[in-house]
Formats: structure tokens, sequence, C-alpha cells
């Protein structure tokens, strides 16, 4: 049983190592800066779904974007403008994922447009307000 429990240890030891940026993964996870470019992914991802016309991927990057915003390490900044962006970013994100749950492609082009003009929006208002960097 000892020798049984070893060898399955060995194995998600070995599993953890080997799986491609695996260890990488495990130590960035917690980081604000790897929370924050699941932004950039996800909206990346959304625009490949659009592209493509695959809804259900924009759906779900969509939902999975207005997720993020309700994260605690998306609170980096405790000011009103601050939460007032994010607010407003999060409903952009849901009318996203709402829209192309209806699969109203001219309204997710539009809504993606305006998903990425408040990216620009709130990282030109915050340059050099986050503390510790
Ligand atoms: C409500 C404000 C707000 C919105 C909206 C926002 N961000 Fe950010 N973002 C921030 C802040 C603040 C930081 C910096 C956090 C830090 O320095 O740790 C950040 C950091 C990032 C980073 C990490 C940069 C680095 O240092 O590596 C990326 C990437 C990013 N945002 C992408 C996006 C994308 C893409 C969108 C739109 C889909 C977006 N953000 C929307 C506030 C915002």
């Amino acid at each position: 049983m000892r020798k049984l429990v070893a060898i399955l240890f060995g194995m998600i030891m070995l599993l953890g190592l080997s799986a491609p940026g695996g260890q990488e993964f495990a130590e960035q996870k917690p980081d604000r800066r790897y929370f924050m470019r699941q932004k950039l992914t996800r909206t990346q991802e959304a625009l490949e779904g659009i592209v493509v016309a695959d809804y259900a991927m924009v759906a779900k990057s969509a939902q999975d974007i207005s997720v993020l915003c309700m994260d605690e390490s998306w609170s980096v900044i405790q000011t009103m403008e601050y939460a007032d962006r994010t607010k407003q970013f999060q409903r952009v994100a849901d009318q996203l994922a709402e829209m192309a749950r209806e699969e109203n492609y001219e309204a997710v082009t539009l809504k993606y447009g305006e998903l990425v003009n408040q990216c620009f929006a709130c990282h030109q208002a915050m340059r050099g307000v986050v503390p510790g960097r």
C-alpha cells in the first residue's frame, strides 16, 4: 500500500514537472501580473471567436473576463474611479457574453470594440497609480 502511494506520488510529481509550463504556472498564479495578463489572453480568445464565428468561444471568454473583475486580485487600486471603471468594464464584458449567446454578429463586433477601448482608457488613466510598480 505504502509503495503504491509512493508510486502515485512520484507520478504526480513527474506530471507536474513535465507538463508544459506546469511549474511556471504554479509559481506565477498568485502573481498579480499573471492575473492581469489573463485579461489579454481572454480578449485574444474572444477576438479569435469572433473572426471564426465561434460564439461559444466568445461568450466563454467574455464571461471569464467578467469573473476576473470580481477577483480580489483585480482590486489593486482603491479609488472610486477605479471601481467605477471596473464596474463599467464588467458590464460591457457581460453584454458581450450576452450578444454572443444571441449570436448577434453585428452587436458582438461593436461590443468587442467597446471592451477594448475600455482597456485603453483604464490603462491610460491608471498609469503610474499602481503602488509598487
Ligand atoms: C478598470 C481598469 C482596467 C481595465 C478596464 C483593464 N485593465 Fe489591464 N490593468 C489595470 C491595472 C491597474 C493594471 C496594473 C496592475 C499592476 O501593475 O499590477 C493592469 C495590467 C494589465 C496587464 C499586465 C501588464 C504587465 O505588467 O504585464 C495586462 C496585459 C492588461 N492589464 C491587459 C488588459 C486588457 C487586455 C484589458 C481589456 C480587455 C484590460 N487590461 C482592462 C487596469 C485595467
